[in-house]
């Protein structure tokens, strides 16, 4: 497995690398902003609950404090020099107003960024509309952070930067291209919804691959994390009255056999966002998974006409609710 301590580190007061993270605050993003805040990263995280996201803010900064305490005096020294800052800004992925609001805010906030993270992320809920009339899993795990990265495409410009994706290995579920409009509010939703998970982290990897070919200064990676069971993406199912037991024993065993630890479901990001072996050149709109190895997406994600189709139709929604990409 990656050891993060082998991927570079930077020193805050000679380089600033700015890093933007969905969801930086719990799960697979709490190490990712972890790891980040230790390699000299002034990290946005972007979440909407304030509370949430100041509280695993102290935990960070007081947990890398701890793991450098186990260092020799010399190299405790140095690797506490840095660590960089973390801030917070509000955005709720439901809500396309709150996320080109957190947009402006970045953009007051940062001359560039050097990593965008779009690792926040709905599984399996029940079938619901946003008030912006999409699906929740479509809006919340590709259509928010079409747009989000739309805006902030500028900075990331600025100093060749990199968008990293979190996708699943759900995605391979879409076996075929389903058209975006249809909304898959289909009875029993206990299935249907997976579908309509598949569909949005197929979108995600789609719509990265595209913005790699339309900017190929920027790197662009979509990922699977890796099966990480002890993280709150599972909790509807695990609360479910009665059944919630049976599917937390379910998730146990498949963790047990197949799955990682929720620092380990951060190394593909850490490695696509931290490499030096990476490059805009020879990886770009590339998929890794698990601990950061390459792999192939499937079919249809790889598709260029579906691909195409899927960033079109985003455009159109989008323009049709005001927002001009
Ligand atoms: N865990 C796995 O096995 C696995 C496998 C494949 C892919 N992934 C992907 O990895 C990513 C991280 O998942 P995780 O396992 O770390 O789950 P997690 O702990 O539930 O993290 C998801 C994050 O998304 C945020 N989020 C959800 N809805 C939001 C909204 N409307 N607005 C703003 N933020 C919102 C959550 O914020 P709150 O704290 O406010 O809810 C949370 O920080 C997800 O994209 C997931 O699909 C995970």
């Amino acid at each position: 497995m990656l050891n993060p301590d082998d991927l570079p580190f930077f020193d805050p007061t000679k380089t600033e690398k700015i890093a933007v993270v969905t969801g930086g605050h719990s799960g697979i993003g709490y190490y990712t902003t972890l790891h980040l805040f230790m390699h000299g990263f002034t990290i946005y995280i972007c979440g909407r609950n304030s509370h949430k996201v100041h509280k695993a803010m102290r935990t960070i900064i007081d947990e890398a404090t701890d793991r450098t305490n186990t260092l020799q005096l010399d190299i405790r020294n140095e690797r506490r020099s840095f660590f960089g800052s973390i801030h917070y800004i509000h955005i709720d992925l439901t809500d396309l107003k709150s996320v080109e609001r957190a947009t402006l805010k970045l953009q007051r906030s940062v001359t560039h960024i050097d990593v965008l993270i779009n690792n926040a992320g709905i599984m399996a809920v029940p079938y619901q509309l946003t008030k912006d009339g999409f699906e929740t899993q479509l809006q919340t795990n590709y259509i928010s952070h079409f747009l989000f990265t739309m805006r902030l495409l500028p900075l990331l410009k600025e100093c060749n930067g990199r968008v990293i994706s979190l996708s699943s290995l759900g995605h391979l579920l879409e076996f075929k291209y389903w058209k975006l409009s249809e909304k898959w509010n289909i009875w029993p939703d206990i299935i249907f919804t997976w579908f309509r998970y598949a569909i949005s982290k197929t979108s995600l990897i789609q719509f990265t691959k595209m913005l790699a070919i339309k900017n190929p200064d920027i790197l662009c990676i979509s990922l699977h994390p890796g099966l990480v069971m002890n993280t709150n993406l599972f909790s509807y199912w695990t609360r479910l009255p009665l059944i919630g037991i049976f599917f937390w024993v379910l998730f146990q065993v498949i963790g047990f056999f197949f799955g990682v630890s929720n620092e380990q479901g951060s190394l593909a990001t850490l490695k696509c966002a931290l490499s030096n072996n990476m490059s805009t050149e020879n990886d770009n709109g590339k998929y890794y998974t698990t601990g950061g190895i390459e792999s192939k997406s499937s079919y249809i994600a790889n598709n260029l006409d579906d691909a195409a189709s899927t960033w079109i139709w985003t455009v159109h929604q989008l323009k049709d609710r005001g927002y001009k990409i």
